[in-house]
């Protein structure tokens, strides 16, 4: 059998190589599929986790990640990139309550799902604003992402104190009607989140790129997620989320991702152009 030694290739097609091999490997051995990510960020991040690791080559990391979960978990975390903040680009906000909101109002009892919700800032944001629009009681949120640990996190509703300043001027900026204060009790370092904006919320791990659809919403959100994937993937997660939608279901992307150029851009109509919502037609 050859080796990637015997093939003669350059540093950049064994770096490559050994790349497609942990991927595969990944895949195999713990089911996350991060073969189909934008493979400079990938690159990027299998460096940095090897100089981390103390380890000199990407299949040494690819011997650890097999036999230490642990290391898996690390690895995860690099890739799976956890950014979030709650109000994050408050004209998202501000356009949802009056785009879509009026929309929601329709329905005797509105299914969102949030996906690639990270730590759950994004989802209690949104709870939030459900409320104050007095749709909270009649919605329920399924709030999803690969990374069990974001996922454990998102669901203890603590976030950091000292971030509440810039919350409240997003939550301010997002068209809030209320004190944001009254939403969080501060708890040491933390601010604990008022527990009855969990009682709708169902917070569960869940892939993009490997699950299927597990329910039918109203309502889909999914923002900062998407510009990881490459094309392929990105195609995959249109046809899951055009598959979770019914007619008239409504699509929120955020600015950074979009459907253009998706086999699906045909069967939506947008809603608004800057902040990507979009609603299923055909
Ligand atoms: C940058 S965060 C975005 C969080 C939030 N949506 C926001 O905009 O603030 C991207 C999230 O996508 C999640 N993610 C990445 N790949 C995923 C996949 N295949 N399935 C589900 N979630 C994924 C990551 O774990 C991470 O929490």
């Amino acid at each position: 059998m050859s080796t990637l030694g015997d093939l003669g290739s350059t540093d950049g097609e064994r770096e490559t190589l050994e790349i497609d091999l942990l991927l595969e490997g990944v895949f195999r051995h713990y089911g996350f599929d991060f073969r189909q990510y934008s493979r400079a960020s990938i690159t990027r991040r299998l460096r940095r986790r090897v100089a981390l690791e103390g380890l000199q080559s990407i299949s040494g990391l690819q011997e650890r990640l097999l036999y230490d979960p642990a290391c898996m978990e690390r690895l995860l975390l690099d890739l799976s990139i956890n950014v979030t903040a709650m109000f994050r680009d408050p004209s998202f906000y501000r356009t949802l309550r009056l785009k879509i909101v009026p929309l929601l109002r329709t329905y005797p009892f509105v299914r969102v799902w949030n996906a690639g919700c990270s730590t759950g800032e994004e989802t209690y944001s949104l709870a939030i604003m459900l409320r104050e629009e007095g749709l909270y009681e009649r919605s329920r949120i399924y709030a999803t992402d690969i990374n069990e640990a974001v996922v454990q996190q998102a669901k203890e509703g603590l976030f950091p104190l000292e971030k509440m300043k810039e919350y409240t001027e997003n939550y301010l900026a997002a068209g809030g009607t209320q004190e944001f204060s009254q939403y969080y009790i501060a708890a040491y370092e933390s601010a604990r989140f008022d527990r009855t904006l969990q009682e709708n919320i169902v917070f569960a791990q869940h892939n993009l790129a490997s699950d299927r659809s597990f329910n039918e919403f109203h309502l889909i959100m999914c923002r900062n997620v998407m510009i990881y994937f490459d094309h392929s993937l990105q195609e995959h997660v249109h046809r899951l989320f055009y598959d979770s939608l019914p007619r008239l279901g409504l699509l929120a992307l955020g600015h950074k991702e979009s459907i253009a150029f998706s086999p699906h851009e045909s069967c939506y109509e947008v809603l608004d152009a800057q902040e990507k919502l979009y609603r299923k037609v055909a």
